[in-house]
């Protein structure tokens, strides 16, 4: 039979026989029909990428499973698609701001998502953030071709493994924190670190995906939109004047390594501000170094003056008694350890607070955009005047 976008495997991009099972995975191909505000499996665009099925989806973005013709790989196409300003019109693809108001929030949005792709190829050859291969614009709307990574969200596997020890989380943590302190080299901050953002496979490898919100750092003195994680947001991401650096993403990378180790999270970093009871995790029962947990408690200092202000320094205080004596802090007796993750839904949101700057702010990003209204068609030539030339 002749290979066709009909006849080809939506799971692992093998051929379907005759009775539409795959010949290589055995899975039976399910023709059910995409949700209407999604590409429809089987979508082809540029000649190039066949559209499976969506494998995630955020307030601005759709991130679908494709084939790679020419390449003959798996990739991980992320469409701009802000769920409440837009909808898809049927047949032709088309996506849509559903309302003349929402147009220019929309445009700041697909902006983003652009600055975005940008910022991803200029983190290709790192190994701890996801591969960008390529971007183009279509239907009204942008596309961003990653590397597939097979594997799951870490809040996936925490859901699954309950707390990791201490030697396997910072383990796996590592290269993050290694590629991270490139990244920051070069003047660019994450701001959305947790693990839904964080891909592991079965070799515990881990990648860094969605850099939506990521910033340059050293823009002194500017506003920054206020866009927070809870729970794992410093507090001056809190501020639209508080100053965001590399001390901003270890704060995350803090919080993410305590909830690998205790499956529990910090109190929320502005809560801290006015009483700090957060508890070590020898106190929640975790079998760690004092210099491990000294270095992890300096990573979720409240204030970013008493935190590392890069992550060459977190590295060093982490690791660096790699041949040292292994000290170990048992756990406080009495101490109720927690057996399963803290159901985290709320906290795990990216939020923004809608608070407005008393200057506008350089760039804006706003994460939760207002109810859908009325349909209007989208105004012409967006993404002409956002490339620098018509579409
Ligand atoms: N390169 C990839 N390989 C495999 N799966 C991916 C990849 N990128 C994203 N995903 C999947 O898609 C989900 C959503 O991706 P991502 O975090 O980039 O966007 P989001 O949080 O849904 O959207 P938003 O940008 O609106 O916050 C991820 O949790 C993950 O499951
Ligand atoms: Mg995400």
């Amino acid at each position: 039979m002749r290979r066709t976008n009909k006849n080809i495997c939506l799971y692992c991009f093998g051929d379907l026989n005759a009775e539409r099972e795959c010949g290589a995975c055995a899975k039976k191909a399910d023709d059910s029909p995409s949700p209407l505000h999604h590409l429809p499996q089987r979508t082809i665009i540029n000649k190039r990428y066949l559209f499976g099925k969506a494998l995630g989806e955020g307030g601005f973005g759709i991130t679908y499973l494709a084939w790679d013709i020419h390449l003959e790989t798996k990739v991980a196409i992320k469409e701009y698609f802000p769920t409440c300003y837009a909808t898809r019109t049927p047949k032709s693809n088309q996506v849509i701001i559903n309302c003349e108001s929402n147009k220019a929030a929309s445009n700041r949005g697909l902006k983003r998502f652009i600055d975005e792709a940008r910022t991803l190829t200029k983190l290709k050859h790192l190994p701890g953030i996801v591969t960008v291969h390529d971007f183009f614009t279509t239907n009204g709307t942008a596309y961003i071709v990653m590397e597939f990574l097979d594997g799951s969200s870490l809040k996936k596997y925490l859901a699954r493994q309950d707390k990791l020890p201490v030697d396997k989380a910072l383990a796996i943590i590592k290269p993050l924190i290694e590629s991270l302190e490139q990244m920051h080299k070069i003047g660019l901050i994450h701001r959305d670190i947790s693990p839904d953002n964080i891909i592991i496979n079965k070799k515990r490898e881990i990648k860094l995906i969605d850099f939506g919100t990521a910033k340059q750092s050293n823009l002194d003195g500017k506003t920054l939109s206020i866009v927070l994680k809870q729970g794992y947001a410093p507090e001056e991401q809190y501020r639209s004047h508080g100053e965001q650096g590399p001390w901003t993403d270890i704060y995350a990378i803090g919080v993410t390594i305590y909830y690998c180790l205790t499956g529990k999270m910090p109190p929320e970093s502005i809560q801290r501000m006015y009483k700090d009871n957060i508890l070590k995790p020898s106190e929640l029962g975790v079998e760690i170094s004092e210099q491990q947990e000294k270095a992890l408690m300096k990573s979720l200092a409240v204030y970013s003056k008493n935190r590392y202000q890069d992550c060459g320094g977190l590295l060093k205080a982490l690791y660096g008694q790699a041949n040292g004596s292994k000290q170990t802090t048992m756990a406080t007796s009495g101490t109720k350890v927690a057996t399963t993750p803290t159901p985290k839904q709320k906290d795990s949101t990216p939020k923004t607070i809608a608070k407005k700057p008393a200057k506008p702010p350089t760039k804006t990003i706003e994460k939760k955009p207002a109810k859908k209204t009325k349909k209007t068609p989208e105004k012409k030539g967006l993404l002409g005047r956002l490339f620098g030339k018509k579409k």
